[in-house]
């Protein structure tokens, strides 16, 4: 299938990723079709389309005419297999669990036309079992959209092991195609580059907070005023906790426990408290979103240290076959957070050496195994 023959796009889940990903599809000129298990969700998340596409009408980055054509070329199912009997082009944002992915991803290719490519927006998951349920697994692939997805810039395409060069491409001229920034995947790994390089930082602030080394909004006060968009707690409860828990859970199983959620995390799940999208989580988000008071900014928290443990993280990618160049890895970390810098273009400014000697401390301080820093980064020279 070429570029051109995608003329209809149907996007599973019609929730925070769902409803966002099935605007940018709008807003390429598809079709749409917007599926979720329950009326009630899809008719929230086509409002939330509808809210977005008016805020970027007030921009001026639409015209009214555009909004409302875009509005009439998007339909809300509730049953998947009217919603992609004639879909081109499937996209799976459905909740981070591997057996929901699964048994939606059957469906799927029992549903889909043949010819249809089934791509997931899974943060971490593996696309080789998820494809592995299906009898199509070479049309099956990895498009990991960014929070909210309308103004994020990167896709992450991710080949699984059965993966064919064909839908590889195609999806990435999809995403060029939907104004993004796709950045390939190679290998089929844990968190594919921006989760998995933000998983030491989310084992670091869970340190901070569980042994009380430090508040959240005392990190996130000093972070903002270094320049970053969102503190990164907050950043994880605009995100949902549920997700990072979920995606922790995950990785822990995948790669080593210490990944795990931190235990103030597992409170805040048992407390059902999941961020923005509850209203409440690290932060009260019930009158919006939460002004950190930036007077309460922690001066003695080092933020070389989160640099320090994405950089080695990093490094594990290149050492492990994941991306193809460091390059790919700072772009992707540029467009994934709206970064100013990628974490090669810092550590070449602050230097490996240093880093490196970093990575040692902290992993001696914390006992933590996975902040040992690794020959690539020990070398340095990237
Ligand atoms: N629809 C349309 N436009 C939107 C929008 C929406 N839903 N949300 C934000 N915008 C636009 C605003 O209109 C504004 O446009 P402008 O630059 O033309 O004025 C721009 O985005 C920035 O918004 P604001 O300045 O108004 O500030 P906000 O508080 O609205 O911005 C934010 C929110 C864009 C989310 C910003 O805080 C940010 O960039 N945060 C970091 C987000 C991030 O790092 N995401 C990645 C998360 S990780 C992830 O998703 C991976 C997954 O697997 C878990």
């Amino acid at each position: 299938m070429k570029l051109e023959d995608i003329k209809k796009i149907a996007v599973m889940g019609a929730g925070d990723m769902g409803h966002g990903i099935a605007e940018v599809a709008l807003l390429a000129g598809y079709k749409v079709a917007l599926r979720d298990v329950e009326q009630r969700f899809v008719d929230n998340g086509l409002r939330r389309i509808g809210e977005s596409l008016a805020r970027l009408m007030r921009k001026k980055r639409i015209s009214e005419e555009a909004r409302k054509g875009m509005m009439g070329k998007i339909e809300t199912f509730v049953d998947l297999g009217e919603a992609v009997n004639e879909a081109d082009f499937v996209i799976e944002a459905t909740p981070e669990v591997m057996d929901v992915k699964k048994g939606v991803f059957q469906e799927l290719d029992k549903s889909a036309p043949e010819h249809a490519v089934l791509a997931s927006n899974t943060s971490s998951m593996s696309i080789t079992e998820i494809a592995s349920i299906t009898r199509r697994p070479e049309k099956v692939v990895g498009m990991h959209f960014f929070n909210p997805a309308v103004v994020m810039k990167l896709v992450e395409v991710i080949k699984g092991d059965k993966t064919n060069e064909e839908t590889m491409q195609l999806t990435h001229d999809l995403a060029a195609r939907m104004n993004k920034v796709p950045v390939r995947v190679e290998k089929d790994s844990v968190g594919f580059i921006y989760n998995r390089i933000g998983a030491p930082s989310l084992i670091l602030l869970g340190i901070l907070v569980d042994r009380r080394i430090a508040a959240p909004e005392e990190i996130d006060a000093r972070m903002k005023t270094l320049g970053m968009p969102m503190g990164p707690y907050e950043l994880l409860d605009y995100v949902g906790l549920d997700i990072v828990y979920h995606s922790s859970l995950y990785v822990a199983e995948r790669l080593s426990s210490e990944y795990a959620p931190p235990q103030w995390l597992r409170e805040k799940i048992e407390a059902g408290d999941l961020g923005k999208k509850t209203g409440k989580g690290i932060y009260d988000w019930s009158k919006g979103r939460p002004v950190i008071d930036l007077s309460r900014a922690r001066e003695e928290f080092d933020a070389t240290d989160l640099i320090a443990v994405q950089v080695n993280e990093a490094t594990k990618l290149l050492e492990e076959g994941v991306v193809k160049s460091p390059d790919d890895i700072d772009k992707a970390m540029i467009h994934g957070g709206r970064a100013a810098f990628g974490p090669f273009q810092l550590a070449r400014g602050i230097g490996y050496d240093k880093l490196a000697a970093r990575c040692e401390e902290l992993a001696k301080e914390y006992g933590v195994a996975a902040f040992k820093p690794t020959e690539t980064l020990k070398k340095g020279n990237i």
